[in-house]
């Protein structure tokens, strides 16, 4: 064992909310080190978190690549661009997204060595009295004290006790590198990572079943939006069946066999090349803790933190997906810097009423604050008004007309409480919502904004007016 290195800020977890903390700390002038355990395809270590190797960054790249191809064959024929059968180098698009992952995982060592942040790879225990120890990958231990250490494990991949993960039944992890698209695709869960990376493989020609337990799809989103949703994932080949219990899976000679039970309830199975099983995901605490650190896990195996992600335990903090909060990388990126402002002395803090939520299928869904429902449920008082993308003369010329945006406003004070968008790009659009709310705006601000034309954010524009029933490009 060498000798207990000191540093003013620990930091267990290098993925988004652990990177983040490391980064704005070391800004601030404390002497900081980021222990991570994760190894890349390669073997070799690799930062980022789930986030850079195996999540938001990777699925996007194959969300684009399939939807190139999708386009080639759906839309470019309404341009008048015509070819022969376009075809798929699967092997080439996955080398494309490591490639992408291996460039932004490298960026994250860069980012450390220019902000003198001193990494370790291996994996790290929390011990009494803020001291973690490594355990690195050459097998040698040393001993880290922190005037402060946060905690940023993050979260790993739900596994049902009759759905091991193997070669045909897979996790995220499995489903980004196929060498080859499955002939049939099943997928338990119809949320976020069932959604997107179903919809990478439909669009490249899996037959794609997904069996989702709630009787209701997309339960979170504007129920409207969900509704469209629904209609849209149908039209593109995504057989989602809702009410679905799964009991067992058996992996046979012909495939992965599925028994589940229906909405009726009635016994069904579904035979499939591939399963990928994305139902949730636990926050990463095992063997995390020693034994007497004072540190809580709850009964979901969350780190407890107070609403500054403070453990309780002096100079103890945790962030991101291994504490309360949604599952987001960039919930885990305000975080990371909010604790290292605290730490410095600094007033950090995050608002959760303006963290967005985008799910980046096609068309793309996005909403900030509240939904109609929740607003309905709470009793508050509000106006609704929303405008469609096939009156918006840029998405009609992009052949993308799918999709609406919705404004939310409190009846009295007019203040925006959520926006609901649905359609292309929406992803970038929802920050207008966003940067509205954080200034406290109301729909008539936002109605009153000058919006550039032809663009897509004219929908946000025509939304916000037909809140007080002065949109111009429909009937109120
Ligand atoms: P993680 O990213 O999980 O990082 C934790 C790191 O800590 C890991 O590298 C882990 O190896 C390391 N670690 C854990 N325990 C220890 C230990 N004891 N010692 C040393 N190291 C340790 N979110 C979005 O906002 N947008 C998206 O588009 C999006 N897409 C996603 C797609 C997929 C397929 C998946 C699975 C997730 C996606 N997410 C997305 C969620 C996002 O990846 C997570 O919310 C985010 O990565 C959480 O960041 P984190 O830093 O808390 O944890
Ligand atoms: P999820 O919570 O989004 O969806 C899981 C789905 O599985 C739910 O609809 C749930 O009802 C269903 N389910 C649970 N148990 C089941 C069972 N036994 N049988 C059938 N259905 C069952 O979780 P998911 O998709 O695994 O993603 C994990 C997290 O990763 C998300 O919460 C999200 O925060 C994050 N993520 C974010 C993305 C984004 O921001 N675009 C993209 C991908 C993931």
């Amino acid at each position: 064992m060498s000798e207990q290195q000191q540093f003013d800020v620990v930091v267990i977890g290098g993925g988004p909310a652990g990177y983040h903390a490391a980064i704005r700390a070391a800004q601030l002038g404390l002497k900081t080190a980021c222990i991570d355990a994760a190894l890349g395809k390669d073997g070799k270590p690799a930062l980022g978190g789930t986030c850079l190797r195996v999540g938001c960054i990777p699925s996007k790249a194959l969300l684009d690549s399939s939807r190139q191809f999708w386009n080639m064959g759906h839309l470019f024929d309404q341009h008048g661009i015509s070819f022969d059968k376009p075809r798929i180098d699967v092997k080439k698009m996955v080398a494309r997204k490591d490639a992408i992952v291996k460039q932004f995982t490298g960026g994250i060592a860069a980012l450390f060595k220019a902000n003198k942040i001193t990494p370790f790879y291996g994996f790290g225990q929390l011990q009494p009295g803020n001291v973690v120890s490594v355990k690195q990958h050459d097998g040698s231990t040393v001993e880290l004290k922190g005037t402060n250490v946060i905690i940023a494990a993050g979260s790993d991949s739900i596994e049902l006790p009759f759905a091991k993960f193997g070669e045909h039944i897979v996790d995220n992890v499995g489903a980004l590198d196929f060498d080859k698209t499955p002939k049939r695709l099943g997928i338990i869960g119809a949320g976020v990572i069932g959604l997107e990376l179903g919809s990478v493989w439909n669009r490249l020609g899996s037959e794609v079943v997904i069996l989702e337990g709630l009787p209701s799809f997309l339960p979170a989103a504007d129920a409207e939006v969900a509704k469209l949703a629904a209609r849209e994932f149908k039209k593109q080949g995504l057989d989602i069946r809702l009410g679905c219990k799964v009991g067992g899976t058996e992996v046979k000679k012909d495939g992965v066999h599925v028994a589940y039970t229906d909405a009726k309830g009635e016994a069904q199975e579904l035979v499939v090349d591939k399963l990928m099983v994305c139902v949730g995901r636990r926050a990463a605490s095992k063997g995390l803790l020693a034994d007497g650190t004072g540190v809580q896990l709850n009964e979901r195996g969350q780190i407890v933190v107070d609403e500054h992600c403070h453990t309780g335990v002096d100079g103890v903090w945790a962030i991101g997906d291994c504490v309360r909060g949604p599952m987001l990388a960039h919930k885990g990126f305000e975080e990371g810097i909010a604790v290292a402002e605290l730490i410095a002395g600094l007033p950090g803090h995050v608002n959760f009423d303006t963290i967005p939520y985008v799910i980046y299928t096609e068309p793309e869904l996005a909403w900030v604050g509240k939904t109609e429902e929740q607003l309905k449920a709470e009793g508050v008082p509000y106006k609704a008004g929303s405008f469609p993308f096939a009156a918006v003369g840029r998405a009609v010329a992009m052949a993308e007309p799918a999709g609406f945006v919705k404004v939310l406003a409190h009846a009295e004070t007019d203040t925006i409480l959520g926006m609901h968008l649905i359609g292309a790009n929406v992803s970038e659009l929802v920050h207008e919502g966003v940067l509205a709310m954080e200034f406290k705006g109301s729909a008539d601000d936002l109605a009153r904004i000058c919006h550039a034309h032809p663009s897509l954010s004219e929908a946000v524009h025509d939304a916000a007016m037909a809140v007080h029933k002065r949109a111009i490009h429909k009937a109120n």
